[in-house]
């Protein structure tokens, strides 16, 4: 099974994905990480412009099972290499959690707002739908334990709490 977990910089894909994966014994590709080891792209300034024809057609060879896709860059991809995804997550979290953490990275103030306006105008969900591809929207706001539980109840219709919930008493 692959699972894509995608969103905007700051919403907590990284996070998220490195704990399902403790859980799901499942390895994690970020995009970034992904491209620059495959040379997809180039440096412009600080910022790494990945090819996405180069993606797609490297994804397309390289592509794993039992693997999490995290990064905003897959909702780039072909329809085609899109559909390898069991389960494909958009992680949201509220403006205000984006703008801190994007802040703390010392992104300049004109690239969160545009990450932000991104979200607002559901930019990753719109590039998804154009493709078919179903998701599922996830609230990340919260804590990292109640975003784990919507994830997996999607994917084995229960979560991480739930036999704990059924075992108390009256219930
Ligand atoms: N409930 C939470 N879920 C996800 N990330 C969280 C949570 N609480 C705090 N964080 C922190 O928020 C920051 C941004 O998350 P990160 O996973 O790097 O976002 P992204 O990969 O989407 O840009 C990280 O420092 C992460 O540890
Ligand atoms: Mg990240």
């Amino acid at each position: 099974m692959n699972i894509l977990i995608t969103g905007v910089p700051g919403a907590g894909k990284t996070e998220v994905s490195r704990v399902l994966s403790e859980r799901l014994g499942y390895r994690v590709v970020n995009d970034k990480d992904f491209s620059v080891k495959n040379k997809l792209g180039r440096y412009e300034g600080k910022e790494y412009v990945v090819s996405i024809s180069k993606l797609n057609k490297c994804i397309k060879e390289k592509r794993r099972a039992k693997t999490i896709y995290e990064g905003h860059l897959w909702c780039e991809l072909s329809k085609n290499n899109l559909s390898m995804f069991e389960y494909v997550f958009v992680l949201r979290a509220p403006k205000k959690l984006l703008s801190k953490r994007q802040k703390q990275r010392g992104y300049p103030v004109q690239k969160i707002f545009e990450n932000i306006f991104c979200q607002d105008i559901k930019y990753i969900e719109k590039k998804l739908q154009d493709k078919d591809i179903v998701y599922k929207t996830i609230n990340a706001g919260g804590n990292l334990e109640d975003t784990l539980n919507k994830i997996l109840v999607v994917i084995y219709g229960k979560g991480t709490g739930y036999s704990t919930a059924t075992n108390r008493k009256g219930n």
